[in-house]
Parts: C-alpha cells; structure tokens; sequence
C-alpha cells in the first residue's frame, strides 16, 4: 500500500485537527497515512507521498516547518508534495488574503514545487495563547473564533487523493 506521510507545524492545535481531516480523506481513499507533527518526523524519505502544513504567524509559515522543507529538499524533491496554509485572513478568501499566503509560500517553493496547496481559516482562542500573542491580536483588532471550514479542507483532500494517484510512484 501507497503511503502517505500528512506533517504539521502548530502553536495551538488548529492546524493539527485539520492534518487529521486531511488524513481521514486520504485514508479513506486507500492509502496508508501517518498525521504526525512535524518535529516527530525522522524521515519524510519513507513515504511516497507528503503533505506539509503550517499556521500562518506575521505573514509567514511557523519557522519549524520551514526549516523542515529546507532540511529534507531533496527527498521531498523526489516524490510528490502537497502544502497547506492554514490563517485568520483565509476566512475571507479576497484575492489579497490569498495573495498572502501565496506570499508566505515563497520561502517554501525556493526548495519544493507543491502539487497542490491548499489555503484555510484558522481558529484564534485568546484564552490559549502565550500573553505576546494575545497582545498581537487584540491590537490587531482580530475577531477571535473558531473559523474552520471542515468541507473546504475535506474537499481540497479529495482532489489531492487524486492527484497524488497520477504522481504517486
Ligand atoms: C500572533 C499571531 C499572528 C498571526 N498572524 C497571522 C497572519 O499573518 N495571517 C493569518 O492569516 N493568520 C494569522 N494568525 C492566525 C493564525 O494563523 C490562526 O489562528 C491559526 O489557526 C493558528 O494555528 P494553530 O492553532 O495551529 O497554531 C495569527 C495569529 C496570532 C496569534
């Protein structure tokens, strides 16, 4: 069986329930997936086929998982990979929020060349976070909640199920 490694960077947990849908599709469609966070992956060499995703902070990915993509280009180059974004502004799907995070992925495309990324709301729970972030927010005048849309990450999983089954090696 076709496995499939699905690897998150997270702060507060949004981004690792939504690796765990994404998980769920591409499971159900016949592969083997391991949803791991990030830090516990040894090496993404195993699989034939990653997805790596990471919350935006600042208009970034978390540094964690960027520096992932740095350490292991090249056999990520071999085989393909899927991203994901997940932020507060891709609630509103304007094209300068989506512009944004295309942004944020230029630190990754300079080592990888995703098959497909995908862009998704978040959650922002001031009651989880360190006081810096906290601080972020409110002056930021960000409306906390939770701003997760299940069936838009159910749905970019199906179509990436199967555009990895043409990819897949
Ligand atoms: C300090 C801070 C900065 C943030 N910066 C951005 C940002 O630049 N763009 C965005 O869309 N969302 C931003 N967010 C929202 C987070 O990306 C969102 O809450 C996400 O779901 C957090 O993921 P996590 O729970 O996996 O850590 C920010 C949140 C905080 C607390």
């Amino acid at each position: 069986m076709k496995k499939i490694l699905v690897c998150y960077s997270t702060r507060y947990g949004s981004t690792g329930e939504i690796a765990g849908m994404i998980g769920e599709e591409l499971g159900s469609t016949g592969y083997e997936v391991m949803v791991q966070p990030i830090a516990r992956v040894k090496d993404p060499g195993e699989y034939n086929a990653v997805v790596i995703g990471s919350p935006l902070y600042m208009g970034k990915w978390l540094a964690e998982a960027r520096d992932f993509v740095s350490r292991f280009r090249h056999s990520l180059g071999e085989r393909p990979v899927a991203v994901f974004s997940v932020g507060y502004s891709m609630k509103d799907r304007t094209k300068e929020h989506l512009q944004s995070g295309e942004d944020a992925l230029e630190a990754i495309r300079i080592f990888i060349n995703p098959i497909s990324t995908g862009f998704f709301p978040g959650r922002v729970d001031p009651d989880l976070m360190s006081p810096a972030d906290k601080a972020v927010v409110r002056l930021g005048g960000v409306t906390p909640g939770d701003f997760r849309e299940e069936d838009l990450v159910r749905t970019w999983a199906k179509t990436l199920a199967g555009a990895m089954s043409e990819e897949v090696k």
